[in-house]
């Protein structure tokens, strides 16, 4: 299990309607989270999607009956309700946000939702006018009032052809709510910098000197932090990623625009990661016009450019600051010399032959204590575990 500290499981409840085929894309990315998800359908919703769709995508057979055979002491409502760290309900219908607010109880959804013990949530999908109906905004305050969390629903086209509020959230947001749900919010109220990806040094208009860094690892550690709950500002050079979800990105080209955007959103950050592979050299010069070619040979002179992790640690008062070192070899001989010459509590170091570029990594923490190596894995999964030893180095627990 590399993604959360344990399994997590979660019973998604699917109801009659339209938006049920989202539910299925929902199974996928849940479970390729590592999440186990135990399917529950009404029979409404087996009208709509059919459970052998589910059972595929979540490996699991999917849940229809009250009186379920398979389950051996016939108390599948109980059983399913009890594994649960967390039941969503998506797509959850009008008359199923009803039946929940008055407290029914007539099939396997509803029971195993009257016996849970964990949180649930409900993400609504309905036409418009059944969403608006004031019996239906009843239950909604009921549900509220009642601790239930409702996502959504989202504003947009409908499936009705009608355009207004009652479109189920997008399966990836769902992911997130859940997600969210599932990881400590450990960095509450912390504030967390980060580079990531290549620099730009432009050489004219048409030309620069770049590297091949994906951005990748910056970006999932920005995620992580942000799920975490930390105030997160992303410093970014050129990539094709999108922009993590609730964080702020400044994007920037240089080194130079870099380290001016790092100044600025410096004061207050409690944990700064320099995860960019930053040019160590910038053309002394950039060409106001296209350079035109010649057949003599051409010399580009450089200089160095500012070590923007090294300034930052070098400050008064510095932020928690957690350097990287891709090296090609001497791994451990490397990052350790730059853990020493940064004056830096931790390097995250890995080799470029095992990481850029690609969505998994092995990488090696280097601090006081010594080297930790991480299990191989997606960069998404290495970015929660560093999270964790920064966190436990950062803010150790008060004697
Ligand atoms: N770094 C930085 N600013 C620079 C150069 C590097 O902030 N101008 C940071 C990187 O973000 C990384 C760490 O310093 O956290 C190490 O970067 P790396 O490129 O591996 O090493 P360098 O210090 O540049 O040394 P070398 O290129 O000789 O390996």
């Amino acid at each position: 299990m590399n993604q959360l500290a344990q399994q997590r499981h979660i019973v998604l409840g699917i109801t009659g309607g339209v938006a049920a085929y989202k539910a299925a894309y929902l199974t996928r990315l849940l479970v390729k989270e590592q999440v186990a998800v135990q399917v529950i359908m009404t029979q409404a919703a087996c009208g709509f999607v059919t459970p052998a769709t589910f059972q595929a995508l979540s490996g699991r057979p999917v849940l229809t009956d009250l009186w379920d055979e398979r389950i051996p002491n016939r108390m599948a409502h109980i059983e399913s309700s009890r594994q649960a760290d967390l039941i969503l309900v998506a797509p959850a219908s009008a008359d199923f946000m009803a039946k929940v607010a008055a407290g029914l109880a007539d099939d396997l959804l509803s029971t195993t939702v009257a016996a849970r013990q964990c949180p649930l949530l409900l993400a609504p999908a309905m036409n418009r006018e059944m969403w608006q109906n004031p019996a239906n905004q009843r239950n909604v305050r009921q549900l509220e009032a009642d601790g239930i969390a409702l996502l959504g629903p989202a504003s947009g086209e409908q499936a009705c052809g009608e355009v207004g509020e009652g479109r189920l959230l997008e399966p990836e947001e769902l992911l997130y709510q859940v997600l969210r749900q599932f990881h400590p919010q450990r960095l509450a109220g912390r504030k967390v910098l980060l580079t990531a990806g290549p620099t730009f040094e432009a050489i004219d208009p048409v030309r620069g000197i770049t590297n091949s860094s994906s951005g990748k690892m910056g970006y999932a550690l920005a995620q992580a932090a942000q799920e975490a709950g930390a105030e997160v500002v992303l410093i970014s050079g050129p990539t094709a990623l999108p922009a993590p979800r609730g964080c702020a990105r400044i994007a920037v080209q240089s080194a130079a625009q870099m380290l001016a955007a790092v100044e600025e959103a410096l004061p207050g950050t409690d944990l700064f990661f320099a995860v960019a592979a930053v040019a160590d050299y910038t053309p002394s010069a950039t060409s106001e016009h296209k350079l035109k070619k010649g057949h003599a040979p051409f010399q580009l002179t450089l200089t160095p450019t500012v070590d923007i992790l090294a300034h930052v640690a070098a400050k008064p008062t510095p932020p928690f600051c957690i350097g990287f070192a891709a090296e090609s070899q001497h791994l451990a001989e490397y990052a350790e010399l730059k853990r020493r010459q940064k004056n830096i509590p931790l390097v995250v170091g890995n080799l470029v032959q095992r990481a850029l570029g690609r969505d998994d990594s092995e990488v090696i923490l280097f601090d006081a204590q010594g080297a930790h190596p991480l299990p191989p894995g997606p960069k998404t999964h290495l970015a929660r575990q560093i999270l964790a030893h920064v966190h436990a180095l950062a803010f150790p627990p008060a004697p």
